[in-house]
């Protein structure tokens, strides 16, 4: 799973305690710990006595997290080590939580230096369960659960799979950067909390037979940034996506489309209720006229190729410019070879945009299927900036501090 739309960094100054516990999946809390430090978080460590036998202290101190603490009598606990991570703390992460330290939490037990630190702990608490098909189930647990969530727990549902058992159900952890996603949302700032965004991405596909379509290379990693970017700042985000698969949390909601026409429907819908709408989807510009018959066609129909006739799309942007409201905010992106200012300066008047960012194409650093970009920043109300090669998580954060009044 490409999860480059989820490497968010400049979280430094923030810190998250993680507290591990006994499953076989706590190894992945060491990568988990990796991805919290890249994004700058800095992290400590509880390890319950039962996750020592998975996983090390020593491992988590090696890789950068502290302190590291295990174990209610040890000596490092001496100082009131018990509570220290409460106040420290932005984020209390457990993870992987197991059926135990779950009924722990839900009854306010505090006998482990783990569950005590939990019990005294005030700010977010993110919960990643992983067990056990049947111990997930269990009417126990899962009262547990909903005690923890109706609470305020931010629960990240274990994923269903095969288990390491070998049974097959509901039990594994979650995959690290839905984790790693969900503990960041807690130390980021929520200025965009309550407002609706559509973001557009990906290509079209313009079917001309059963088996070839007209299409380009967007990969929507640009536009997955910049949803990812908004649902991190909370707001609540739709996807209207091309035939690219990128993963986003449950709480976004995606519409999956393959042509133009379909794309424009589903953004025409959504825009209505929205407060921006950034299109960064390379809508393909014309449309090839499926060839007569509806199959495939067949090489020695003829020896020139199929006759193919290309007809205009609708655009998207320009109709959601026309009916725009006051009120809503639209951001278009444009992705241009030559005469980069000019054109995009043309592109935000005529599509009747606030925003517009412009993108230079071909040079391997930035644009299509590329992981960083250059772009220009023009608004409607005179603003502009210019951004050099930053990766598009970045470019992703810097379009938002453009976009929404500070
Ligand atoms: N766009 C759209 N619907 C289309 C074509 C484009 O919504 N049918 C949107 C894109 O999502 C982007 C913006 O319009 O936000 C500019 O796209 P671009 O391809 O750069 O501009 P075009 O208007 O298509 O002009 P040209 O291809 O001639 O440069």
């Amino acid at each position: 799973m490409n999860d480059t739309h989820c490497l968010f960094t400049g979280y430094q100054g923030r810190h998250v305690h993680l507290g591990v516990t006994g499953s076989i999946a706590a190894f992945k809390a060491l990568s988990l710990m990796r991805r919290l430090l890249a994004a700058g978080v800095s992290v400590g460590v509880t390890l319950t006595e039962a996750a020592t036998h998975f996983v090390t202290p020593l491992s988590f101190e090696a890789l950068g997290a502290d302190p590291v603490l295990a174990g209610m009598f040890a000596s490092e606990a001496a100082s009131f080590a018990h509570l220290g991570p409460a106040q420290a703390a932005d984020t209390f992460a457990v993870v992987p939580a197991t059926a135990n330290t779950i009924a722990r939490m839900a009854h306010g037990m505090a006998d482990t230096l783990l569950s005590c630190q939990l019990l005294a702990f005030e700010g977010p608490v993110v919960v990643a369960p992983a067990m056990n098909p049947r111990l997930w189930n269990a009417t126990a647990t899962q009262a547990n659960w909903e005690t923890l969530l109706a609470r305020g727990v931010i629960g990240v549902t274990p994923d269903c799979g095969e288990m390491a058992c070998g049974e097959t159900g509901q039990g594994r952890l979650a995959e690290e950067h839905a984790i790693g996603m969900a503990i960041l949302r807690t130390l980021t700032p929520q200025d965009m909390a309550g407002k609706k965004v559509l973001v557009s991405l990906g290509p079209t596909r313009e079917y001309f037979d059963a088996a070839r379509f007209w299409s380009n290379p967007s990969t929507g990693l640009m536009g997955a940034c910049v949803a990812m970017a908004a649902w991190l700042r909370g707001a609540d985000v739709t996807v209207v996506h091309g035939p690219v698969s990128w993963w986003f949390p449950e709480s976004v909601h995606t519409v999956a489309v393959t042509s133009a026409a379909q794309m424009y429907d589903a953004c025409l819908e959504v825009w209505g209720q929205s407060d921006y709408g950034v299109m960064t989807a390379a809508v393909a510009d014309f449309a090839p006229t499926p060839l007569p018959g509806g199959g495939k066609f067949k090489k020695e129909s003829a020896d020139e190729g199929p006759p193919l006739v290309f007809s205009p799309t609708r655009d998207i942007l320009s109709a959601m410019g026309q009916s725009k409201m006051p009120g809503q905010t639209l951001v278009g992106f444009c992705a241009e070879t030559e005469k980069l200012r000019e054109n995009a300066q043309g592109k935000l008047t005529r599509k009747r945009c606030d925003i517009i960012i412009a993108n230079p194409i071909g040079s391997v650093e930035a644009g299509f299927a590329s992981s960083s970009n250059t772009a220009l920043a023009l608004a409607a109300d005179g603003r502009e900036e210019t951004w050099e090669k930053l990766p598009k998580t970045d470019m992703a954060w810097k379009i938002w501090d453009f976009t929404i009044p500070s």
